[in-house]
Protein backbone atom coordinates (compact mmCIF):
# COMPACT_ATOMS: atom_id res chain seq x y z
CA UNK A 1 0.00 0.00 0.00
CA UNK A 2 1.30 3.36 -1.08
CA UNK A 3 2.55 5.30 1.86
CA UNK A 4 -0.26 8.51 2.67
CA UNK A 5 -2.80 6.23 0.96
CA UNK A 6 -5.99 6.56 2.49
CA UNK A 7 -8.17 3.34 2.57
CA UNK A 8 -11.64 4.83 1.52
CA UNK A 9 -13.60 1.60 3.27
CA UNK A 10 -11.76 2.45 6.50
CA UNK A 11 -11.16 0.05 9.22
CA UNK A 12 -15.12 -1.34 8.26
CA UNK A 13 -13.26 -3.38 5.06
CA UNK A 14 -11.12 -5.38 7.59
CA UNK A 15 -14.24 -6.13 9.47
CA UNK A 16 -15.80 -7.59 6.49
CA UNK A 17 -12.90 -9.39 5.45
CA UNK A 18 -12.40 -11.51 8.29
CA UNK A 19 -16.73 -11.69 8.98
CA UNK A 20 -16.28 -13.10 5.01
CA UNK A 21 -13.64 -15.63 6.30
CA UNK A 22 -15.25 -16.63 9.09
CA UNK A 23 -18.62 -16.88 6.80
CA UNK A 24 -16.94 -19.15 4.24
CA UNK A 25 -14.91 -21.44 7.15
CA UNK A 26 -18.49 -21.81 8.62
CA UNK A 27 -19.94 -22.75 5.90
CA UNK A 28 -17.63 -25.34 4.49
CA UNK A 29 -17.28 -26.85 7.75
CA UNK A 30 -21.22 -27.38 7.76
CA UNK A 31 -20.90 -28.36 4.11
CA UNK A 32 -18.02 -31.15 4.98
CA UNK A 33 -20.02 -32.28 7.93
CA UNK A 34 -23.07 -32.82 5.28
CA UNK A 35 -21.33 -34.22 2.30
CA UNK A 36 -19.31 -36.59 4.69
CA UNK A 37 -22.79 -37.81 6.10
CA UNK A 38 -24.30 -37.90 2.21
CA UNK A 39 -21.15 -39.25 1.40
CA UNK A 40 -21.31 -42.13 3.34
CA UNK A 41 -24.97 -42.95 3.28
CA UNK A 42 -26.41 -41.25 0.04
CA UNK A 43 -24.06 -40.90 -2.73
CA UNK A 44 -22.68 -44.52 -1.78
CA UNK A 45 -26.10 -45.79 -2.85
CA UNK A 46 -25.73 -43.56 -5.99
CA UNK A 47 -22.45 -45.13 -6.70
CA UNK A 48 -24.40 -47.99 -6.44
CA UNK A 49 -21.90 -49.46 -4.08
CA UNK A 50 -22.82 -49.93 -0.68
CA UNK A 51 -20.07 -50.01 2.09
CA UNK A 52 -20.18 -52.25 4.43
CA UNK A 53 -20.26 -50.94 8.04
CA UNK A 54 -17.92 -53.30 9.76
CA UNK A 55 -15.56 -51.47 7.95
CA UNK A 56 -13.19 -47.92 6.29
CA UNK A 57 -14.04 -47.16 3.29
CA UNK A 58 -14.84 -50.93 1.81
CA UNK A 59 -18.36 -52.79 -0.03
CA UNK A 60 -18.34 -56.37 -0.10
CA UNK A 61 -21.31 -56.40 -2.51
CA UNK A 62 -20.34 -58.91 -5.72
CA UNK A 63 -21.40 -61.75 -6.82
CA UNK A 64 -18.13 -63.43 -6.04
CA UNK A 65 -19.68 -66.58 -3.90
CA UNK A 66 -21.38 -69.23 -6.27
CA UNK A 67 -24.86 -70.61 -5.15
CA UNK A 68 -23.37 -73.85 -5.35
CA UNK A 69 -21.06 -73.07 -2.28
CA UNK A 70 -23.87 -71.05 -0.40
CA UNK A 71 -25.73 -74.87 -0.90
CA UNK A 72 -22.80 -76.63 0.49
CA UNK A 73 -21.69 -74.51 3.35
CA UNK A 74 -25.41 -75.02 4.08
CA UNK A 75 -25.07 -78.93 4.45
CA UNK A 76 -22.13 -78.60 5.95
CA UNK A 77 -23.55 -76.44 9.03
CA UNK A 78 -25.90 -79.01 9.18
CA UNK A 79 -23.57 -82.27 9.50
CA UNK A 80 -20.99 -80.27 11.85
CA UNK A 81 -22.16 -77.57 13.96
CA UNK A 82 -18.76 -77.44 15.11
CA UNK A 83 -15.63 -77.12 13.22
CA UNK A 84 -13.26 -80.08 12.26
CA UNK A 85 -10.72 -78.10 11.48
CA UNK A 86 -9.94 -74.99 12.99
CA UNK A 87 -6.81 -74.18 13.66
CA UNK A 88 -6.60 -70.28 14.28
CA UNK A 89 -10.28 -69.34 14.46
CA UNK A 90 -11.04 -71.26 17.53
CA UNK A 91 -14.02 -70.84 19.87
CA UNK A 92 -16.42 -70.57 17.20
CA UNK A 93 -19.56 -72.27 15.88
CA UNK A 94 -18.72 -73.63 12.44
CA UNK A 95 -21.48 -71.13 11.21
CA UNK A 96 -20.11 -68.27 12.91
CA UNK A 97 -16.87 -69.34 11.31
CA UNK A 98 -19.02 -69.49 7.94
CA UNK A 99 -20.28 -65.77 8.43
CA UNK A 100 -16.73 -64.60 8.92
CA UNK A 101 -15.54 -66.46 5.95
CA UNK A 102 -18.81 -64.69 3.45
CA UNK A 103 -17.53 -61.08 5.77
CA UNK A 104 -13.79 -61.35 5.57
CA UNK A 105 -12.01 -63.95 4.10
CA UNK A 106 -13.83 -64.50 0.70
CA UNK A 107 -15.36 -60.75 0.91
CA UNK A 108 -11.75 -59.34 1.62
CA UNK A 109 -10.37 -61.07 -1.38
CA UNK A 110 -13.91 -60.91 -3.28
CA UNK A 111 -13.23 -64.67 -4.49
CA UNK A 112 -15.50 -68.00 -4.25
CA UNK A 113 -15.08 -70.24 -1.57
CA UNK A 114 -13.54 -72.98 -3.65
CA UNK A 115 -10.54 -70.48 -4.47
CA UNK A 116 -9.17 -71.79 -0.96
CA UNK A 117 -11.53 -75.39 -0.27
CA UNK A 118 -13.22 -78.18 -1.73
CA UNK A 119 -16.80 -77.51 -1.29
CA UNK A 120 -17.36 -81.13 -0.04
CA UNK A 121 -15.34 -80.85 2.78
CA UNK A 122 -14.52 -77.35 4.27
CA UNK A 123 -12.32 -78.98 6.85
CA UNK A 124 -10.03 -80.67 4.36
CA UNK A 125 -6.24 -79.73 4.34
CA UNK A 126 -3.08 -80.76 2.16
CA UNK A 127 -3.86 -83.44 -0.48
CA UNK A 128 -7.58 -84.45 0.67
CA UNK A 129 -8.33 -80.93 -0.66
CA UNK A 130 -7.56 -82.70 -4.31
CA UNK A 131 -5.75 -79.74 -6.02
CA UNK A 132 -2.32 -78.62 -4.86
CA UNK A 133 -3.25 -75.04 -6.07
CA UNK A 134 -6.52 -74.54 -3.95
CA UNK A 135 -4.44 -76.53 -1.18
CA UNK A 136 -1.34 -74.22 -0.99
CA UNK A 137 -3.87 -71.00 -0.68
CA UNK A 138 -5.70 -72.71 2.15
CA UNK A 139 -2.38 -72.88 3.74
CA UNK A 140 -1.56 -69.27 2.89
CA UNK A 141 -4.92 -68.03 4.15
CA UNK A 142 -4.05 -70.13 7.23
CA UNK A 143 -1.03 -68.10 7.74
CA UNK A 144 -2.42 -65.04 6.84
CA UNK A 145 -4.90 -65.25 9.63
CA UNK A 146 -2.16 -66.10 12.00
CA UNK A 147 -0.85 -62.83 10.81
CA UNK A 148 -3.55 -61.04 11.58
CA UNK A 149 -4.01 -62.05 14.68
CA UNK A 150 -0.07 -61.37 15.26
CA UNK A 151 -0.37 -57.69 14.02
CA UNK A 152 -3.41 -56.38 15.82
CA UNK A 153 -2.19 -57.99 19.04
CA UNK A 154 1.69 -57.70 19.24
CA UNK A 155 1.82 -54.10 17.02
CA UNK A 156 -1.39 -52.25 16.74
CA UNK A 157 -1.47 -52.69 20.41
CA UNK A 158 1.56 -50.35 20.64
CA UNK A 159 -0.25 -47.16 19.33
CA UNK A 160 -1.74 -47.07 22.73
CA UNK A 161 0.92 -46.12 24.12
CA UNK A 162 0.99 -42.22 23.48
CA UNK A 163 -2.47 -41.50 24.53
CA UNK A 164 -3.66 -44.38 26.31
CA UNK A 165 -5.58 -45.80 23.71
CA UNK A 166 -5.12 -46.83 19.74
CA UNK A 167 -5.64 -44.03 17.10
CA UNK A 168 -9.57 -44.71 16.09
CA UNK A 169 -9.68 -48.78 17.41
CA UNK A 170 -9.56 -49.73 13.84
CA UNK A 171 -7.97 -53.16 13.05
CA UNK A 172 -6.28 -55.30 10.45
CA UNK A 173 -7.63 -57.94 8.18
CA UNK A 174 -7.76 -59.31 5.04
CA UNK A 175 -9.14 -56.07 2.90
CA UNK A 176 -6.58 -54.29 4.88
CA UNK A 177 -4.13 -55.38 2.22
CA UNK A 178 -5.97 -57.43 0.05
CA UNK A 179 -9.06 -54.63 -0.59
CA UNK A 180 -11.07 -57.06 -2.76
CA UNK A 181 -8.02 -58.34 -4.82
CA UNK A 182 -6.44 -62.20 -4.41
CA UNK A 183 -2.91 -60.55 -5.33
CA UNK A 184 -2.45 -57.71 -3.78
CA UNK A 185 0.62 -55.31 -4.98
CA UNK A 186 2.98 -53.70 -2.23
CA UNK A 187 5.00 -51.64 -4.87
CA UNK A 188 2.47 -50.75 -7.26
CA UNK A 189 4.83 -49.21 -11.01
CA UNK A 190 2.38 -46.05 -10.52
CA UNK A 191 2.84 -45.70 -7.32
CA UNK A 192 4.80 -42.57 -7.20
CA UNK A 193 8.02 -40.86 -8.49
CA UNK A 194 10.52 -42.76 -6.64
CA UNK A 195 13.47 -44.83 -8.11
CA UNK A 196 11.44 -48.13 -9.09
CA UNK A 197 14.02 -49.87 -6.91
CA UNK A 198 13.08 -47.89 -3.74
CA UNK A 199 11.92 -49.82 -0.55
CA UNK A 200 11.53 -49.35 2.89
CA UNK A 201 15.02 -49.66 4.77
CA UNK A 202 13.97 -52.01 6.59
CA UNK A 203 17.51 -53.66 6.90
CA UNK A 204 18.06 -50.07 8.75
CA UNK A 205 15.73 -47.95 10.25
CA UNK A 206 18.77 -45.78 12.04
CA UNK A 207 19.78 -44.43 8.08
CA UNK A 208 16.46 -42.57 8.66
CA UNK A 209 17.97 -40.24 11.19
CA UNK A 210 20.01 -38.07 9.75
CA UNK A 211 19.40 -34.43 10.53
CA UNK A 212 21.70 -32.97 13.08
CA UNK A 213 24.16 -36.14 12.29
CA UNK A 214 27.26 -34.60 10.35
CA UNK A 215 28.54 -38.06 9.42
CA UNK A 216 25.44 -38.78 7.05
CA UNK A 217 26.15 -39.33 3.38
CA UNK A 218 24.52 -37.54 0.79
CA UNK A 219 22.78 -41.15 -0.08
CA UNK A 220 21.56 -41.11 3.03
CA UNK A 221 20.06 -37.82 2.78
CA UNK A 222 18.12 -39.09 -0.43
CA UNK A 223 17.28 -42.34 0.72
CA UNK A 224 15.65 -40.15 4.16
CA UNK A 225 14.17 -38.06 1.52
CA UNK A 226 12.77 -40.81 -0.38
CA UNK A 227 10.72 -42.68 2.55
CA UNK A 228 9.56 -39.51 3.60
CA UNK A 229 7.84 -39.24 0.41
CA UNK A 230 6.97 -42.40 0.79
CA UNK A 231 5.18 -41.69 3.67
CA UNK A 232 3.46 -38.34 3.03
CA UNK A 233 1.94 -40.10 -0.44
CA UNK A 234 0.59 -43.46 1.36
CA UNK A 235 -0.99 -41.46 3.60
CA UNK A 236 -2.09 -38.30 1.99
CA UNK A 237 -0.09 -35.86 3.97
CA UNK A 238 2.12 -33.33 4.23
CA UNK A 239 5.40 -33.38 6.57
CA UNK A 240 3.84 -31.51 9.12
CA UNK A 241 1.16 -34.61 9.57
CA UNK A 242 4.02 -36.05 11.79
CA UNK A 243 6.98 -33.49 12.31
CA UNK A 244 7.11 -29.96 13.86
CA UNK A 245 8.22 -28.02 11.09
CA UNK A 246 10.30 -25.60 12.96
CA UNK A 247 12.16 -28.62 14.45
CA UNK A 248 11.42 -31.91 12.95
CA UNK A 249 13.79 -34.49 14.87
CA UNK A 250 11.17 -33.30 17.92
CA UNK A 251 8.11 -35.65 18.74
CA UNK A 252 5.55 -33.56 19.63
CA UNK A 253 3.24 -35.08 17.40
CA UNK A 254 1.78 -38.39 18.14
CA UNK A 255 1.33 -39.50 14.19
CA UNK A 256 5.73 -39.33 13.79
CA UNK A 257 5.49 -42.28 16.97
CA UNK A 258 2.76 -44.04 15.33
CA UNK A 259 4.57 -44.08 12.01
CA UNK A 260 7.95 -45.29 13.49
CA UNK A 261 5.62 -47.99 14.93
CA UNK A 262 4.35 -48.77 11.93
CA UNK A 263 7.45 -49.10 10.21
CA UNK A 264 9.04 -51.23 12.55
CA UNK A 265 5.65 -53.17 12.24
CA UNK A 266 6.74 -53.56 8.30
CA UNK A 267 9.91 -54.70 9.38
CA UNK A 268 8.37 -57.68 11.26
CA UNK A 269 6.07 -58.07 8.64
CA UNK A 270 8.99 -58.53 5.86
CA UNK A 271 11.03 -60.77 8.48
CA UNK A 272 8.11 -62.93 9.27
CA UNK A 273 5.84 -63.67 6.69
CA UNK A 274 7.63 -61.94 3.35
CA UNK A 275 7.63 -65.92 2.18
CA UNK A 276 3.81 -66.25 2.82
CA UNK A 277 3.46 -62.91 0.24
CA UNK A 278 5.26 -64.12 -2.95
CA UNK A 279 8.60 -62.23 -1.66
CA UNK A 280 7.20 -59.33 -2.13
CA UNK A 281 8.51 -56.40 0.74
CA UNK A 282 5.61 -54.69 2.13
CA UNK A 283 5.21 -50.79 1.92
CA UNK A 284 3.31 -48.26 3.85
CA UNK A 285 1.11 -47.66 0.56
CA UNK A 286 -0.43 -51.69 0.82
CA UNK A 287 -2.52 -51.06 4.02
CA UNK A 288 -2.89 -46.57 4.01
CA UNK A 289 -3.95 -46.21 -0.27
CA UNK A 290 -3.70 -42.56 0.68
CA UNK A 291 -5.58 -42.60 3.26
CA UNK A 292 -4.64 -41.92 6.77
CA UNK A 293 -6.97 -44.74 8.43
CA UNK A 294 -6.71 -47.63 5.99
CA UNK A 295 -9.47 -48.16 3.75
CA UNK A 296 -10.60 -52.26 4.38
CA UNK A 297 -9.58 -52.15 8.02
CA UNK A 298 -12.20 -53.29 10.62
CA UNK A 299 -13.28 -50.23 12.13
CA UNK A 300 -13.68 -51.68 15.61
CA UNK A 301 -12.59 -55.02 17.32
CA UNK A 302 -16.53 -55.74 18.24
CA UNK A 303 -16.53 -56.48 14.17
CA UNK A 304 -13.95 -59.31 14.35
CA UNK A 305 -13.64 -62.94 15.79
CA UNK A 306 -12.08 -62.37 19.41
CA UNK A 307 -8.93 -64.48 18.40
CA UNK A 308 -7.83 -61.95 15.86
CA UNK A 309 -8.90 -58.57 18.04
CA UNK A 310 -6.18 -56.53 19.55
CA UNK A 311 -7.85 -56.83 23.05
CA UNK A 312 -7.46 -60.70 22.97
CA UNK A 313 -4.78 -62.84 24.80
CA UNK A 314 -4.70 -66.28 24.49
CA UNK A 315 -3.54 -66.71 28.59
CA UNK A 316 -7.14 -65.54 29.46
C1 LIG B 1 -8.73 -67.21 1.02
C2 LIG B 1 -9.00 -68.58 1.46
C3 LIG B 1 -10.36 -68.92 1.96
C4 LIG B 1 -11.57 -68.61 1.39
C5 LIG B 1 -11.84 -67.82 0.12
C6 LIG B 1 -12.57 -69.22 2.22
N1 LIG B 1 -11.99 -69.87 3.27
FE1 LIG B 1 -12.95 -70.96 4.68
N2 LIG B 1 -11.19 -71.36 5.59
C7 LIG B 1 -9.96 -70.91 5.18
C8 LIG B 1 -8.97 -71.29 6.15
C9 LIG B 1 -7.49 -70.97 6.10
C10 LIG B 1 -9.65 -72.03 7.15
C11 LIG B 1 -9.01 -72.65 8.41
C12 LIG B 1 -9.10 -71.67 9.56
C13 LIG B 1 -8.42 -72.19 10.83
O1 LIG B 1 -7.57 -73.08 10.77
O2 LIG B 1 -8.77 -71.66 11.91
C14 LIG B 1 -11.03 -72.06 6.76
C15 LIG B 1 -12.02 -72.72 7.48
C16 LIG B 1 -13.34 -72.77 7.12
C17 LIG B 1 -14.35 -73.51 7.80
C18 LIG B 1 -14.13 -74.42 9.03
C19 LIG B 1 -14.16 -75.87 8.56
C20 LIG B 1 -13.87 -76.85 9.68
O3 LIG B 1 -14.74 -77.68 9.97
O4 LIG B 1 -12.75 -76.81 10.22
C21 LIG B 1 -15.52 -73.29 7.15
C22 LIG B 1 -16.87 -73.87 7.52
C23 LIG B 1 -15.23 -72.42 6.05
N3 LIG B 1 -13.90 -72.11 6.05
C24 LIG B 1 -16.19 -71.97 5.15
C25 LIG B 1 -15.92 -71.11 4.10
C26 LIG B 1 -16.93 -70.61 3.21
C27 LIG B 1 -18.41 -70.94 3.26
C28 LIG B 1 -16.31 -69.80 2.31
C29 LIG B 1 -16.92 -69.00 1.20
C30 LIG B 1 -17.96 -68.05 1.62
C31 LIG B 1 -14.89 -69.81 2.66
N4 LIG B 1 -14.70 -70.61 3.74
C32 LIG B 1 -13.93 -69.10 1.97
C33 LIG B 1 -9.69 -70.20 4.02
C34 LIG B 1 -10.64 -69.71 3.15
C1 LIG C 1 -0.01 -57.30 5.48
C2 LIG C 1 -0.82 -57.44 4.30
C3 LIG C 1 -1.71 -58.66 4.15
C4 LIG C 1 -2.72 -59.08 4.99
C5 LIG C 1 -3.17 -58.44 6.28
C6 LIG C 1 -3.26 -60.26 4.38
N1 LIG C 1 -2.62 -60.55 3.22
FE1 LIG C 1 -2.88 -62.18 2.07
N2 LIG C 1 -1.38 -61.55 0.79
C7 LIG C 1 -0.69 -60.37 0.92
C8 LIG C 1 0.27 -60.27 -0.16
C9 LIG C 1 1.19 -59.08 -0.42
C10 LIG C 1 0.16 -61.47 -0.93
C11 LIG C 1 1.01 -61.91 -2.08
C12 LIG C 1 0.42 -61.70 -3.44
C13 LIG C 1 1.34 -62.32 -4.48
O1 LIG C 1 1.21 -63.52 -4.76
O2 LIG C 1 2.20 -61.60 -4.98
C14 LIG C 1 -0.90 -62.25 -0.27
C15 LIG C 1 -1.30 -63.50 -0.71
C16 LIG C 1 -2.36 -64.22 -0.16
C17 LIG C 1 -2.85 -65.47 -0.66
C18 LIG C 1 -2.28 -66.25 -1.85
C19 LIG C 1 -3.04 -65.83 -3.09
C20 LIG C 1 -2.65 -66.63 -4.30
O3 LIG C 1 -3.52 -66.84 -5.16
O4 LIG C 1 -1.48 -67.04 -4.40
C21 LIG C 1 -3.94 -65.83 0.09
C22 LIG C 1 -4.81 -67.06 -0.08
C23 LIG C 1 -4.11 -64.79 1.08
N3 LIG C 1 -3.13 -63.84 0.93
C24 LIG C 1 -5.13 -64.77 2.01
C25 LIG C 1 -5.26 -63.82 3.02
C26 LIG C 1 -6.31 -63.85 4.01
C27 LIG C 1 -7.42 -64.88 4.09
C28 LIG C 1 -6.08 -62.79 4.83
C29 LIG C 1 -6.86 -62.40 6.09
C30 LIG C 1 -6.97 -63.44 7.08
C31 LIG C 1 -4.90 -62.09 4.35
N4 LIG C 1 -4.44 -62.75 3.23
C32 LIG C 1 -4.33 -60.98 4.93
C33 LIG C 1 -0.84 -59.44 1.92
C34 LIG C 1 -1.67 -59.58 3.03
C1 LIG D 1 3.67 -40.40 8.60
C2 LIG D 1 4.62 -39.63 9.40
C3 LIG D 1 5.71 -38.87 8.69
C4 LIG D 1 5.59 -38.01 7.62
C5 LIG D 1 4.34 -37.67 6.82
C6 LIG D 1 6.89 -37.46 7.38
N1 LIG D 1 7.78 -37.97 8.29
FE1 LIG D 1 9.76 -37.49 8.42
N2 LIG D 1 10.00 -38.91 9.86
C7 LIG D 1 9.00 -39.71 10.39
C8 LIG D 1 9.61 -40.73 11.21
C9 LIG D 1 8.87 -41.82 11.95
C10 LIG D 1 11.01 -40.52 11.16
C11 LIG D 1 12.10 -41.38 11.73
C12 LIG D 1 12.42 -41.18 13.13
C13 LIG D 1 13.39 -42.25 13.61
O1 LIG D 1 13.86 -43.07 12.83
O2 LIG D 1 13.63 -42.25 14.81
C14 LIG D 1 11.22 -39.34 10.35
C15 LIG D 1 12.46 -38.74 10.12
C16 LIG D 1 12.65 -37.58 9.41
C17 LIG D 1 13.87 -36.81 9.39
C18 LIG D 1 15.13 -37.13 10.20
C19 LIG D 1 15.06 -36.40 11.52
C20 LIG D 1 14.00 -36.90 12.42
O3 LIG D 1 12.93 -36.26 12.48
O4 LIG D 1 14.18 -37.94 13.06
C21 LIG D 1 13.66 -35.74 8.58
C22 LIG D 1 14.63 -34.62 8.23
C23 LIG D 1 12.31 -35.86 8.05
N3 LIG D 1 11.73 -36.97 8.60
C24 LIG D 1 11.73 -35.01 7.15
C25 LIG D 1 10.45 -35.14 6.62
C26 LIG D 1 9.92 -34.37 5.53
C27 LIG D 1 10.66 -33.25 4.82
C28 LIG D 1 8.65 -34.80 5.30
C29 LIG D 1 7.66 -34.35 4.23
C30 LIG D 1 8.10 -34.57 2.85
C31 LIG D 1 8.39 -35.87 6.27
N4 LIG D 1 9.51 -36.04 7.03
C32 LIG D 1 7.20 -36.55 6.36
C33 LIG D 1 7.65 -39.56 10.14
C34 LIG D 1 7.10 -38.83 9.10
C1 LIG E 1 -0.65 -54.03 7.81
C2 LIG E 1 -1.30 -52.77 7.49
C3 LIG E 1 -0.54 -51.48 7.73
C4 LIG E 1 0.69 -51.13 7.22
C5 LIG E 1 1.63 -51.94 6.37
C6 LIG E 1 0.91 -49.78 7.67
N1 LIG E 1 -0.12 -49.34 8.43
FE1 LIG E 1 -0.29 -47.54 9.36
N2 LIG E 1 -2.06 -48.11 10.19
C7 LIG E 1 -2.70 -49.31 9.97
C8 LIG E 1 -3.95 -49.33 10.71
C9 LIG E 1 -4.97 -50.47 10.72
C10 LIG E 1 -4.03 -48.10 11.40
C11 LIG E 1 -5.18 -47.58 12.28
C12 LIG E 1 -4.94 -47.75 13.76
C13 LIG E 1 -6.03 -47.06 14.55
O1 LIG E 1 -6.78 -46.26 13.97
O2 LIG E 1 -6.14 -47.33 15.75
C14 LIG E 1 -2.83 -47.36 11.06
C15 LIG E 1 -2.52 -46.09 11.55
C16 LIG E 1 -1.41 -45.36 11.17
C17 LIG E 1 -1.12 -44.04 11.66
C18 LIG E 1 -1.95 -43.26 12.65
C19 LIG E 1 -2.98 -42.50 11.92
C20 LIG E 1 -3.69 -41.52 12.78
O3 LIG E 1 -4.86 -41.79 13.12
O4 LIG E 1 -3.08 -40.49 13.09
C21 LIG E 1 0.03 -43.62 11.05
C22 LIG E 1 0.73 -42.27 11.21
C23 LIG E 1 0.47 -44.71 10.20
N3 LIG E 1 -0.42 -45.73 10.30
C24 LIG E 1 1.61 -44.66 9.42
C25 LIG E 1 2.09 -45.75 8.67
C26 LIG E 1 3.35 -45.74 7.96
C27 LIG E 1 4.31 -44.58 7.88
C28 LIG E 1 3.47 -46.98 7.40
C29 LIG E 1 4.64 -47.53 6.60
C30 LIG E 1 5.91 -47.57 7.34
C31 LIG E 1 2.29 -47.75 7.75
N4 LIG E 1 1.49 -46.97 8.52
C32 LIG E 1 2.07 -49.05 7.37
C33 LIG E 1 -2.26 -50.32 9.16
C34 LIG E 1 -1.05 -50.35 8.48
Amino acid sequence: MRRGFKNPYGPNLGFWAVFLLVTVLLLSGALWVLSFVRGTVVSAAEDEVILNQAYINYSTAGDYVSAESNAAIQAYIAEFPQPQNAQILTGMTTSEIWSFMTAYVAGGLQVDCTYCHNINNFAADGAEIGDDTVAARKDNARLHLQMVADLNQNWLTQLAAIEGKQPSGAQVICATCHLGEPIPTAWPEDLHALPDDYRLPLDNLDVLLVTGNLDVSLDAVQYNQHTMYHFSESLSVGCTHCHNSRYFPSWEQPAKYYALTMLQMAQHIRDNYQDTMNGQEPSCYLCHRNEVRPPGAAQAEVFLPEVLRSSYSPEE
